[in-house]
């Protein structure tokens, strides 16, 4: 799921790609949709998109980063999903102007890491990074995952001492070649 999704982001770029048959874009075999389906699903993605920018700039507000943990578009259920630690902040957030109108489109989803833990986190195994060097590493926040994701892309290569130097913050290890077996 996960694959996909970064797919789904390596392949927006492709919009603009010409639709003339039943299933030959690329986004409609992965979204197993037809191509005529495709324009649609793009503008419901467009539309969450800038659902997304308002609801960020409010969530990185003081009063609101330590309730929430980040967001991410969930583009089979078209809606936006909001991690939640604190679901009192829920109502708040809810009667906001800028956020009302679009309550629809959003999806709450109670989770652990709240957006400053996930930023002091990324911070942290970054500066571990610095100091171990690991190879063949990317390390990033996922908010699907809520969690910071450190994916390898070669499970060959020996980073044992950082992984062990980063457990204490549990972040997600992904192995990119395990993965393509899974699939
Ligand atoms: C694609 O279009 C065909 C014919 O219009 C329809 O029968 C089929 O259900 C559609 N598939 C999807 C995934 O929507
Ligand atoms: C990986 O590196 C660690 C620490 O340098 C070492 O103890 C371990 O034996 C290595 N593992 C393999 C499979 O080479």
């Amino acid at each position: 799921m996960r694959v996909i999704y970064l797919l789904i982001i390596l392949l927006i770029s492709l919009q603009s790609y010409s639709i003339y048959a039943q299933q030959n874009h690329p986004l409609a075999k992965l979204w197993g949709i037809n191509d005529t389906e495709v324009l649609e699903w793009l503008d419901a993605e467009k539309y969450l998109i800038m659902i997304d920018g308002i609801l960020n700039l409010i969530l990185k507000q003081d009063n609101f980063i330590s309730g929430f943990g980040g967001t991410y578009i969930d583009i089979f259920a078209n809606w936006l999903v909001v991690n939640t630690v604190d679901d009192s902040k829920i109502g708040e957030l809810l009667a906001l102007t800028q956020i009302n109108p679009y309550k629809e489109s959003l999806h709450f989803e109670i989770v652990t890491n709240s957006m400053n833990k996930l930023n002091d986190y990324f911070r942290t195994i970054k500066l571990i990074a610095d100091n171990y060097k690991p190879r063949g590493a990317l390390i990033y926040p996922d908010m699907g995952f809520n969690n910071i994701v450190i994916y390898f892309f070669d499970s060959h290569i020996n980073n044992t001492e950082f992984i062990n130097a980063v457990e204490p913050f549990n972040p997600k290890i992904i192995y990119a070649d395990n993965l393509i077996h899974k699939i």
